[in-house]
């Protein structure tokens, strides 16, 4: 665990730099998605995990939702505050054990975090467990296939080792755990949500992977938490 918070502590601020000179304020297709599906946010409590700099919290606060944020890097939630003054709701947590009360959400979001987990599920299971009876989860991850291609293509598909992502025109590198799509789309899943959608992505945006236009970097699902 120490591991993953040292990566986005030492790279914390090249990446929001990276990230910010890549996008030019225009917004990703990623961020896109994720909110054409977390919709109608007006008065609904929601929670990113593992918001990073917060631009997503940001948007959702716009679009009129109570926002709170996590992420396990104490520097990435140093640059979130720093980036956007007016959230109040920021907090160092690890997304495998969150300091909320059950059913406390109405929507969770997250956007190219849960690929860091070890144990995907275990993260699943947290987020199944604040969000409320009917609440709404929209994840986008790293994309198996993409790990797969671009990673460990020397290896087996369902090896488990940790690639290097370079990302924004190699200008930051990530390390994250392989996955496979069994890992997100699992028996548990199935019985605690309901699949609303699932996407691919990008289809449109030019890829943050360079020269990986042609392949989808992500996927996305929303799910609905089951009410019995
Ligand atoms: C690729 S960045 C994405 C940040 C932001 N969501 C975005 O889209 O720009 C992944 C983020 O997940 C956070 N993270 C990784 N493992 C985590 C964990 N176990 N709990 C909470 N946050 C975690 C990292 O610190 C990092 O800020």
């Amino acid at each position: 665990m120490k591991n993953k918070i040292a990566l986005y502590d030492r790279i914390a601020s090249q990446y929001v730099l990276s990230q910010k000179r890549f996008y030019r304020g225009r917004q990703d297709e990623a961020t896109r998605t994720i909110f054409s599906l977390a919709k109608n946010l007006k008065g609904k409590k929601l929670l990113d995990v593992g918001c990073g700099n917060g631009d997503q919290l940001a948007l959702a606060c716009k679009k009129g939702a109570e926002v709170y944020g996590i992420d396990i890097s104490p520097k990435m939630i140093g640059e979130a505050k720093r980036s956007h003054s007016f959230l109040n709701n920021l907090s160092v947590q690890d997304l495998n054990k969150l300091r909320f009360n059950n059913n406390s959400f109405d929507i969770v979001i997250s956007r190219f975090a849960l690929q860091h987990l070890d144990n995907v599920e275990k993260g699943l299971g947290e987020i199944w467990r604040v969000l409320k009876p009917g609440g709404t989860a929209v994840f986008l991850v790293g994309h198996p296939f993409m790990q797969f291609l671009i990673k460990k293509h020397k290896t087996s598909y369902f090896t488990k080792n940790i690639v290097s992502v370079p990302l924004y025109g190699n200008k930051v590198t990530v390390s994250e755990p392989a996955h496979t799509m069994s890992e997100y789309l699992t028996p548990w899943l199935f019985s605690h949500f309901k699949i609303v959608h699932f996407e691919e992505g990008p289809r449109h945006a030019k890829s943050e992977v360079k020269s990986l236009d042609r392949f989808p970097l992500y996927f996305v699902l929303e799910l609905r938490k089951n009410r019995a």
